[in-house]
């Protein structure tokens, strides 16, 4: 989430419209939903569709894969290295401090950052163990034959139980913390997921979001997706 000052949601007479977030990001964000829903839903109701959830899941993979490089050499927003909290950051957020004395909270602020990472975490959590499951019935993810079966079936255990009631109790927590801003706090998050850009006071660096950057994307991705697809070799 994002500091409340309406400054950096609405556009005003001395603010401008600064990138936030880079094309690459949003799609991955969106994209990523669609997938957790749909594989969500179909590990629910099984039968013909476990394929389809493994596909998904598959999706997933390349989705995080991506999404963990870009946090390195993404848009300025996008990088761990400018939302990840540093504990004074942290502490500064929790006493009511504003994103116009740091701006580093321009992207996430410190704790929607923490919310993001534990989300990424227990994401690629679920996705690793997946891939080594086994449902004991006609389904095993693609790396099963690489471990244990007590391994195997610690994982599964995981992937069915923890994991995803964790994933579903903080989307929950995600959507709960965005209408708040947007009630609350009068700060709507969602358009600048939706158009990249906030309004904010002149001299906030902006993310790159050019050709250049966007045919970076495009490769990592293809490489990503090139990673899923080996890996869900292993299983045929
Ligand atoms: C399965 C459901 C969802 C998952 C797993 C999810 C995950 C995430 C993640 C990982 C980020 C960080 C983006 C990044 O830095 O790469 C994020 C940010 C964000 N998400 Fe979601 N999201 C979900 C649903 C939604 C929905 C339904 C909405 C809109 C109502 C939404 C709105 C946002 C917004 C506005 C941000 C930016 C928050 C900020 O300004 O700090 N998300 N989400």
């Amino acid at each position: 989430m994002t500091d409340p000052a309406p400054a950096i949601t609405q556009p005003t007479p001395t603010a401008v419209a600064v990138r936030i977030w880079d094309l690459p990001t949003r799609l991955f964000h969106w994209t990523l939903v669609v997938s957790c829903f749909g594989s969500v839903v179909t590990g629910k109701i099984g039968g013909n569709l476990v394929d389809w959830h493994m596909r998904l899941g598959l999706l997933a993979f390349t989705l995080l894969a991506f999404r963990l490089l870009w946090g390195f050499v993404g848009g300025h927003w996008s990088r761990f290295v400018n939302f990840v909290p540093t504990p004074a950051r942290l502490v500064h957020y929790l006493r009511g401090g504003s994103v116009l004395e740091d701006r580093s909270w321009v992207g996430h602020n410190p704790l929607g950052a923490l919310s993001v990472l534990a989300m990424l975490g227990l994401l690629v959590a679920q996705v690793g163990t997946g891939l080594v499951a086994d449902d004991e019935i006609a389904n095993t993810g693609p790396l099963n034959r690489f471990v244990s079966n007590a391994t195997a079936l610690a994982a599964t255990g995981w992937h069915r139980h923890f994991g995803s009631k964790l994933i579903v109790a903080l989307v929950v927590l995600h959507i709960a913390a965005i209408v708040y801003y947007r009630v609350r706090k009068r700060a709507d998050l969602v358009p600048p997921m939706i158009h990249g850009d906030k309004w904010l006071a002149p001299g906030v660096p902006a993310s790159a979001d050019g050709l250049a950057q966007r045919l970076l994307a495009l490769v990592l991705v293809l490489a990503c997706a090139a990673a899923a697809v080996w890996v869900a070799s292993f299983g045929s």
